[in-house]
């Protein structure tokens, strides 16, 4: 049973999973305040929010890099019961160039953040973590137990860093209660078309790449390498629909509030449990929208793994969450929304 009017804080909730997130929370009941300093993400979220859910969440504007404004907004919202912590940086090749930039983002924060849990009689906390924490995993699908390998990148390290330290604060503080969460390839936007994926400038991602080739802004996809030891020569990806990633946070946060968890720290991957090749991915495209998609294959982007998709049995069998929609579905509510922000 969801309990009414539990007060959450969503750091990153006007981001593209924070924000979905936001509207499957209010959908259940729990008054929501969101924290953004919108340097990757844009006010005008909040109208989208709006309109789903036919409720305004609490917003305030505060970078979570200034201490003393964490301490006063929590002081003022003691009320807080739980945190779904989304607010990071995420450029891989940026961690790369400017790697303080991303120790400061994504730990301070953190640690900010959980100074702040500490000090509560009981409190409940979700991590954005990703499955770049793998690596290139030995075996397939891929499970939670599998070795964390070594970061490839400054932004990889932040997960897996921010991970030790949910797991160190954990074990010498029984009040705080945590999940992280290892988000496969995050894709699609809300059925309704009023939120989604807002990349700036040239999409990184395979599938804002594919909806802005698809609308004309970009004139050809390049698809990084066939040679690989795939299917079709091309990676492989677990790609999971926002709607039903946003889901899994908020049965996540729903276990730690009933106190179901079976240890204070717990990880679950997030992901469908297929995987689908980049030609795959476009073949979707191309059936879901009725159009050809202008592509050629190019050498392959260093860094890239050959494969990664999730098992998804833990969050299955112990969080009872289970991913509902189809690559071709959340390919339509990509190609949607890319229609209407183009219209
Ligand atoms: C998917 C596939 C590319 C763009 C991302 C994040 C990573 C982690 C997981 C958060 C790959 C191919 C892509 C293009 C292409 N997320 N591709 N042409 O690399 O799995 O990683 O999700 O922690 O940090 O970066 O996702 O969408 O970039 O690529 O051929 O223009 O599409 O080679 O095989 P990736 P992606």
């Amino acid at each position: 049973m969801t309990l009414l009017y539990m007060k959450v804080l969503v750091t990153g909730g006007l981001g593209f999973i924070g924000s979905h997130t936001v509207v499957e929370l209010q959908n259940e009941g729990y008054e929501v305040v969101i924290i953004d300093d919108c340097s990757n993400s844009s006010e005008n979220v909040l109208e989208g929010i709006t309109s789903i859910t036919e409720k305004t969440p609490l917003f305030e504007k505060i970078d979570l890099k200034e201490k003393n404004k964490v301490e006063d907004f929590f002081k003022r919202h003691h009320d807080i019961e739980g945190v779904i912590h989304f607010a990071a940086s995420k450029a891989v090749g940026e961690s790369v160039e400017k790697p303080l930039l991303y120790y400061e983002n994504n730990i301070g924060t953190l640690v900010y953040i959980l100074k702040e849990l500490c000090n509560k009689n009981k409190a409940s906390f979700i991590f954005s973590s990703s499955c770049t924490v793998y690596g290139q995993a030995d075996k397939m699908p891929i499970t939670e137990s599998a070795p964390v390998k070594m970061a490839e990148s400054p932004y990889g390290n932040t997960k897996q860093m921010g991970e030790e330290i949910i797991a160190d604060t954990c074990k010498v503080t029984p009040s705080l209660n945590a999940i992280a969460l290892r988000y496969f390839n995050p894709i699609g936007a809300h059925p309704s078309s009023q939120i989604g994926e807002l990349p700036i400038g040239v999409p990184q991602n395979l599938v804002p790449f594919i909806t802005q080739t698809g609308v004309g802004l970009r004139e050809e996809l390049s698809v990084f390498g066939d040679d690989y030891p795939t299917e079709d020569g091309t990676c492989v990806r677990d790609y999971i629909y926002v709607v039903d990633l946003a889901k899994a946070h908020v049965i996540a946060l729903q276990r730690l509030m009933n106190g179901k968890n079976s240890n204070n720290y717990e990880v679950f991957n997030v992901g469908t449990g297929t995987g689908s090749t980049v030609l795959e991915v476009i073949q979707s495209f191309e059936k879901i929208s009725d159009k050809k998609l202008n592509y050629k294959i190019v050498d392959r982007r260093p860094g890239d793994i050959t494969s990664a998709y999730a098992d998804t049995t833990k969050a299955n069998e112990i969080l009872g969450w289970k991913s509902q929609y189809t690559l071709d579905e959340a390919m339509k509510s990509a190609w949607d929304w890319e229609q209407k922000v183009r219209s």
